[in-house]
């Protein structure tokens, strides 16, 4: 397999490490924060793993100072961070708290002081509570309400962020949170993960023009969950099973924001979202966008069963701790194909990372080199997409902490840094130290002089 060549990346490549509000933030009832979906979630027996809640979390909201630090010494390029709904707009509309705020822009100074390009994402999945009371993304005033949102963070810290995502991930929120009952806010109904679906699009389109609006300079996108998906065969039952899983986790998304329709061999889906599609969204959804954000762990490997599309693995690949297939060609595969398919101007990998069972040796460190690993051979791979012709920008560590890992809560360790939670001590693991060289290593290395011409 082979390594992360940094000169396969050009000059201005972005290295950056990813987090999102809940995950991190904790201090859920500091400061005149509202109460989100994630709130009431692990508050409902059952739910998430161990009872455990986003309370505390990695309590970011106090010790970001000295996760900066620690951002610095990591040499980040950019951090990628979400900003919690509920801080700002605690009932989701109407009044602005502007304590909430407070907290965003002491954050981006801080992050510009360092030298580290702030890369936020307006909405990862905490929902205020009080909208998910009024229908939550299953109605369309929910969408007016981010537009809402969108305008009130951008007029407070649109005058020095340069990025901009919408929504991350919007497959996850609308199916695992609305179809599947695995995520906030426990839905189970396909009508609504169909609904919520189209709403986050909706919003995501509206959003793009209302920051466009007052800073129109700032880049603009949205980050999305994809994976490649191989047929288990080249039979053509294979084959197919396999065009519908990518119908309806990437297609699905893809299609309007790059072509304004949804795909139509998904007869089924179309079917349930024709009543919420009113006149002029697919025209909304694909307002062009500056990035595309992919967030990508895996492959699919998909095989025709009785009862539609199966997953399989390949039980010779490794899998990490979330039971995930290795396979690192998977994310050149699919970034090329984005590339080649819906030609957007820019790609960041804006998530790509892997769980591992963490523990601290005698010696208080955190040996990883799985993660290590893993992440060189996924790096490799995006050098090998950008070789193939994908405009990719940037990459973006899953994740600078461990942290709350939703359903799972605090059992799966995603992080260059170690969280020991009963303390909160911060101990940078050996995959910390391996991407601070191959960031440094990038920044030093030779370029060709530039050609001179003239004279
Ligand atoms: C993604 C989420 C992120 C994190 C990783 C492991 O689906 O965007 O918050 O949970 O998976």
């Amino acid at each position: 397999m082979s390594t992360a060549r940094t000169d396969a990346f050009p000059a201005d490549f972005v290295w950056g490490a990813a987090t999102a509000s809940y995950q991190i933030e904790g201090a859920v009832h500091e400061d005149g924060r509202g109460e989100s979906v994630w709130d009431r979630f692990c508050a409902t027996p059952g739910k998430v793993r161990g009872g455990d809640t986003g309370e505390v979390a990695c309590d970011f909201f106090h010790r970001y100072r000295d996760d900066m630090r620690l951002m610095k010494e990591l040499g980040l390029d950019a951090f990628r961070f979400s900003i919690a709904w509920p801080r700002v707009l605690p009932s989701g509309r109407g009044a602005v708290n502007d304590a909430g705020l407070d907290f965003y822009d002491r954050l981006v100074d801080a992050l510009l002081e360092q030298g580290i390009e702030p890369f936020p994402t307006l909405f990862h999945w905490d929902t205020p509570q009080a909208l998910e009371d009024e229908g939550g993304w299953t109605a369309r005033s929910t969408a007016e309400a981010f537009v809402e949102y969108a305008e009130a963070v951008v007029g407070r810290l649109g005058d020095r962020v340069g990025f901009w995502a919408t929504h991350n991930e919007p497959w996850v929120h609308a199916w695992l949170g609305h179809s599947w009952g695995w995520h906030a806010p426990g839905r189970t109904s396909e009508q609504d993960a169909v609904a919520a679906a189209h709403h986050l699009l909706l919003s995501h389109g509206w959003a793009v023009e209302a920051i466009r609006r007052r800073c129109p300079n700032a880049q603009v996108g949205i980050v999305l969950d994809l994976a490649h998906v191989y047929p288990a065969s080249s039979s053509p039952e294979d084959e197919a099973a396999a065009w519908q899983v990518d119908g309806q986790g990437n297609r699905w998304f893809l299609d309007p924001i790059f072509r304004g329709s949804y795909p139509a061999d998904q007869l089924e889906r179309n079917e349930v979202v024709a009543p919420f599609v009113h006149d002029g969204d697919f025209q909304a959804i694909s307002v062009p966008i500056d990035f595309v954000g992919v967030n990508s762990y895996r492959r699919f490997l998909v095989t025709a069963g009785a009862e539609g599309p199966r997953f399989i693995s390949d039980p010779e690949l490794q899998h990490t701790e979330m039971g995930w297939e290795v396979y690192p060609d998977g994310l050149r595969q699919l970034l090329v194909r984005v590339a080649k398919d819906y030609a957007p101007a820019a790609i960041y990998v804006t998530e790509n990372g892997a769980a591992f069972g963490d523990v601290r040796g005698h010696d208080g460190s955190v040996h990883d080199p799985e993660r290590t690993a893993y992440l060189e051979t996924h790096i490799a791979a995006v050098g090998r997409a950008i070789a193939d012709g994908a405009p990719v920008k940037g990459y973006f560590v899953w994740s600078f902490l461990d942290n709350f890992e939703w359903a799972m809560g605090y059992s799966k360790r995603f992080g260059l840094v170690y969280i020991d939670y009963p303390t909160l001590e911060r101990v940078p693991k050996d995959s910390f130290h391996w991407y601070r060289g191959l960031i440094a290593e990038h920044r030093d290395a030779p370029r060709p002089a530039p050609v001179v011409t003239g004279g």
